[in-house]
């Protein structure tokens, strides 16, 4: 097979057992076009915008029209990734024909598939997606749309009712189409397990490294998130600090005008 061919849905799923998958969110084109220069196998165009890009207090204010203009910009950028576009709060829940129109939406902006959240419940909408040639990412456990249900942003699975609960949910999303797994926030013991009763790739953020796969927020792996740090993040640059004291360097030298120099004017 070409490793240079666009990654697909399908060729991701093939992936399972052979090699891990990697992916990362972005929201624009220039972060997106980082991503994908890197290597990685599938960039995720998250509802995680709503707190990394747009401020909000988590992602249930995010709306079809902001994914739709992120997922277009990160589209333009995208040459060899599979773009996967998120479902927002609401635009897959009320019908599975909502569901099916939103989804069609995103893919005209250049999404190749979308993901959305939930275990069972979703069954049919995930196979009236994939019937109408929509690939679809699941995302089970500490799904953040379910925040206020959750009462909070906890590890779920820890009780062996819950964890039977999620493996339940998996094989239901296997055998719905799914092509992947997006697994978040259980016990490492747990993603593991639901990882061997699959035969789709599962994609872990907090779920250990049993997973066929990670992701992680783009603005958590570059330090871009703030203080804020949780368990499951590993920072891999601190771009926050450098990017402040950038600024400030900036802000010094045109106040004692040092800038713009010889070598910066027409
Ligand atoms: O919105 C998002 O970025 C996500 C990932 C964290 C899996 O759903």
């Amino acid at each position: 097979m070409n490793s240079t061919a666009p990654w697909t849905a399908a060729r991701l799923r093939a992936l399972k057992g052979r090699e891990k998958i990697v992916s990362l969110t972005a929201y624009d084109f220039a972060t997106a076009r980082l991503v994908d220069e890197s290597g990685i196998h599938l960039v995720l165009v998250g509802d995680s915008l709503g707190e990394a890009v747009l401020g909000y207090a988590n992602t249930l204010p995010v709306t079809m029209l902001d994914m739709l203009h992120h997922t277009a910009a990160v589209a333009r950028a995208v040459k060899n990734a599979l773009v996967v576009a998120d479902m927002p709060f609401m635009s897959y829940q009320i019908s599975v024909s909502h569901a099916l129109a939103n989804a069609g939406r995103l893919l005209k902006v250049g999404a190749k598939a979308v993901k959305l959240e939930g275990g069972v419940v979703r069954v049919p909408t995930v196979q009236a997606l994939v019937e109408n040639g929509i690939p679809v990412l699941g995302h089970i456990g500490l799904t953040p749309q379910s925040v206020h249900e959750f009462g909070g942003y906890k590890v779920q699975g820890r009780t062996a009712t819950a964890a039977e609960e999620l493996l339940r949910d998996a094989r239901a999303l296997e055998a719905a189409g799914v092509f992947a797994l997006v697994v978040e926030g259980v016990p490492a013991e747990l993603g593991g397990r639901i990882t061997a009763a699959v035969s789709v790739p599962t994609i872990g953020i907090g779920a250990g490294p049993q997973c066929d796969g990670q992701v992680l927020v783009i603005h958590d792996l570059l330090g871009l998130g703030g203080d804020w740090k949780p368990k499951f993040v590993k920072r891999y640059a601190e771009l926050g600090t450098a990017a402040k004291a950038a600024i400030a360097e900036y802000k010094r030298e045109v106040a004692e005008g040092k800038f713009p120099g010889p070598e910066h004017c027409y």
